[in-house]
């Protein structure tokens, strides 16, 4: 959030130097290599603001950092709230809206630094042309409505730039406050476990004075820190590009980190294409950049239903899950990071294969094996992980804490003084607090499903919620036993 009220000012002030306008124009500013070339508007005002307005480099600096740190930070918070359950009953809508800013947020970066027209930028708008381009029956109306005309056109960046300043930042305005405030007043902040925190009280301070003296002492660290990258660390030199030109691209060439996923996904897909009825269908670019995206965005969007849905669990959770007592839950977040990091890390195999001396097509076929594997693999150590941790949990419980003092017995054994753990130690542990997962059906018996697991859809949901409910962590965290013993308990006697 503070990252987004800098990108505001910031913005504020790169709108008054910017011209967002195709019109060809020859460069006469200050920096030497490109005067007397011909470029566009936008990339002569990019070069203006850099080289020749007072404080504009830093400016446009920091406007970008802001947007690297916003959408570091976005990730970030999406993963917390994962793996701790805060996107549980009554907060999906809070989780749904986070999701939207997400996207919103790394479409208006990437619209962002396609304004200048330079030859980074430019390329990243041909990629999206040709995505638009391969959506089937639609896609060259889409791809002539928003460029109005053959690719590039003049219309693009003016239309990008309403879209960037005032569209995206409008309903960005609407959605934080109804986001961060608004939702967070209504429905409190969940909470970690322990520390006297239950599902039905809160702990915390007042609003004022101490929130609004640590939020504003937090938003200057963070201007701090962008302002520090910004003057230190060149970020989209431009100048160094030169102005948009389709017929070339220098190599090495990446676009911002939040977009390099689906960079890696396009990169890594293989050529594939069917024709059909008289139509070309690009499965090497739709899979990669519709169908990918897709997923990730849809299974984000929906994942809090489908969890409800496996796990049974209705119940209202104002305090947090830790990972490893939820290791389904943990093992399908760590699947998620590692599908997401494949995709990433792909996005620069002409980097890697370049720093290792190692063959581009030996990258691009490690990238094809770990994006199937990887997350299958992630899931089943994140599951052991989880497994440990509960076990050492149990062990902190039943035995206390290693001293490191050594006591020789009378008989002359050595043994280690264990402490107990102190009731604030031991709180997070023990809590009272609603099971994650209830047992939806009762067991089989004799090989036979209950009757409510009978169709179908519920065989699956059954299936799922044994999965979820198997490993919850133990002890009175609440790992569904109690409810468990009662669904058993009213089975009927189906061996007789
Ligand atoms: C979520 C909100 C926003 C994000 C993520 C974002 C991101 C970006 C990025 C990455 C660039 C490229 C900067 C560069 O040249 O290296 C850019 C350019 C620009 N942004 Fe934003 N921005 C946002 C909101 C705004 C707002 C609200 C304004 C104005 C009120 C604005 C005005 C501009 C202008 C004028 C440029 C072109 C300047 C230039 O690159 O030379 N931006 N934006």
């Amino acid at each position: 959030m503070y990252s987004f009220v800098i990108i505001l000012l910031t913005g504020v002030f790169l709108t008054l130097f910017f011209r967002p306008s195709m019109t060809e124009v020859v460069y006469g500013g200050s920096y030497g290599p490109l005067r007397g070339v011909r470029m566009s508007e936008a990339y002569a005002s990019t070069l203006h603001l850099s080289f020749d307005v007072r404080g504009g480099l830093l400016m446009r600096q920091i406007h970008h950092w802001a947007t690297v740190i916003f959408l570091g930070s976005i990730v970030v918070h999406l993963l917390r709230n994962f793996f701790t359950g805060a996107f549980r009953k009554p907060r999906e809508l809070n989780w749904l809206i986070g999701i939207v800013l997400f996207m919103l947020v790394m479409v208006n970066g990437l619209f962002g630094y396609s304004l200048p027209d330079d030859l980074l930028s430019g390329t990243g708008l041909r990629i999206l042309e040709g995505v638009l381009l391969s959506l089937p029956l639609v896609g060259s109306y889409a791809q002539m409505f928003l460029f109005g005309g053959e690719f590039p056109g003049e219309l693009i960046v003016p239309r990008l730039y309403v879209i960037h300043i005032l569209l995206i930042p409008g309903i960005l305005l609407a959605l934080i406050p109804l986001h961060a405030v608004v939702l967070t007043w209504r429905q409190t902040h969940t909470q970690f476990p322990g520390k006297g925190s239950s599902n039905t009280t809160v702990r915390g301070y007042p609003f004022f004075p101490v929130f609004v003296a640590k939020t504003g002492a937090f938003f200057l660290w963070v201007f701090g820190v962008t302002a520090l990258l910004a003057a230190f660390f060149q970020i989209n030199p431009v100048w160094l590009f030169g102005p948009y030109d389709p017929g070339a691209i220098s190599s090495g060439s990446q676009p911002d980190w939040y977009m390099g996923w689906l960079e890696g996904s396009l990169r890594m897909m293989p050529a594939w294409e069917v024709t059909a009825f008289g139509h070309t269908l690009p499965l090497s670019v739709i899979i990669p950049a519709v169908v990918v995206p897709g997923v990730l965005f849809t299974g984000l969007a929906a994942y809090p239903f489908l969890e409800r849905w496996a796990t049974g669990d209705r119940a209202i959770h104002h305090l947090l899950d830790r990972p490893r007592d939820v290791p389904v839950r943990t093992g399908i977040g760590a699947a998620g990071i590692v599908f997401y990091g494949v995709l990433w890390l792909a996005g620069g195999n002409d980097v890697i294969a370049h720093r290792f001396s190692i063959p581009l097509f030996w990258t691009t076929w490690f990238f094809r094996v770990a994006f199937l594997l990887g997350p299958v693999l992630a899931y089943a150590i994140a599951y052991r992980f989880c497994l440990g941790l509960q076990q050492r949990d149990r062990a902190l419980l039943e035995h206390g804490v290693e001293t490191g003092v050594i006591r020789r017995s009378l008989d002359g054994g050595y043994s280690e003084v264990e402490r107990p753990l102190t009731a604030a130690e031991a709180a997070p542990l023990t809590d009272e607090r609603p099971p994650a997962a209830v047992p939806v059906a009762r067991p089989e018996r004799l090989g036979v499903p209950a009757p409510e697991a009978r169709r179908r859809l519920a065989r699956v949901r059954a299936a799922l919620n044994r999965r979820f409910t198997a490993d919850l962590g133990h002890g009175p965290n609440g790992n569904g036993d109690a409810r468990r013993r009662e669904l058993e308990a009213a089975a009927p006697d189906q061996e007789g």
